[in-house]
């Protein structure tokens, strides 16, 4: 279990998210709605343990700090890949797993997410949506149990969309937990079994 409490990030004086507790279940999903600005990206950078607080923490499965941060997959909204890398290099690159189950999570994810066709190219040749869909893959070489993306959908063609939807379908069914933020609802709130509602940094109904 991901237990936040109190959860609160300012910018300056400026408040972006005021004092957000939340609690995420093995196998759960959340996703979390707001207009730009209203603090989803604070709030779930603060949930993965990348941004740090200036109030309240974060529990995952009763450890805290490094030891819960490698539970996390975290999926920021920007791309964040080495460009001069193909996909397969890529996921090697961002892989946290031993080095004897990299293949296997590779092949996975290159077939969930319908990567084929432009394993063997660099990313810097790749279109938009095909590049969010290696953003993904990257983030999920590891042993994570808590998923977190930050608008997994953001730029991505409906085809796209679905083999995303689908390979969270298949996490989720082995237990993992995952949280998303969209500014719209989208294919992927189906999945979900709570919707929490930002605005302004805190939640609305
Ligand atoms: N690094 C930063 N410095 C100053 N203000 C920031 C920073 N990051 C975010 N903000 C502000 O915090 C608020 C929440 O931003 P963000 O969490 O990115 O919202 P969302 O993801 O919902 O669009 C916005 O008003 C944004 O301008
Ligand atoms: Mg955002």
């Amino acid at each position: 279990m991901l237990e936040a409490n109190g959860l609160k990030k300012n910018y300056g004086k400026f408040t972006a998210v005021d004092d957000l507790s939340l609690t995420i279940s093995p196998g759960e999903g959340i996703a979390l709605l707001g207009k730009n600005g209203s603090g989803k990206t604070t709030l779930l950078k603060m949930l993965a343990l990348v941004q740090k607080p200036d109030a309240g923490e974060v529990k995952v499965d009763g450890l805290y700090g490094k030891e819960a941060k490698a539970k996390i997959a975290y999926v920021p909204q920007e791309i964040v890949l080495f460009e001069e890398l193909t996909v397969t290099e890529n996921l090697y690159a961002w892989s946290s797993l031993k080095g004897s189950e990299n293949a296997a999570r590779a092949e996975y994810l290159v077939e969930e997410l319908e990567m084929e066709s432009f394993r063997k190219k660099r990313v810097d040749r790749l279109s938009g949506g095909q590049r969010r869909r290696v953003n993904i893959a990257v983030a999920l070489m590891g042993n994570h149990q808590y998923l977190m993306l930050d608008e997994p959908l953001a730029g991505i063609d409906e085809h796209g969309g679905e083999c995303i939807a689908r390979l969270l379908k298949k996490e989720k069914e082995k237990g993992y937990a995952m949280i998303i933020t969209e500014h719209n609802p989208t294919i992927l709130l189906p999945l979900m079994d709570r919707t929490l509602r930002l605005d302004g940094g805190h939640f609305v109904q």
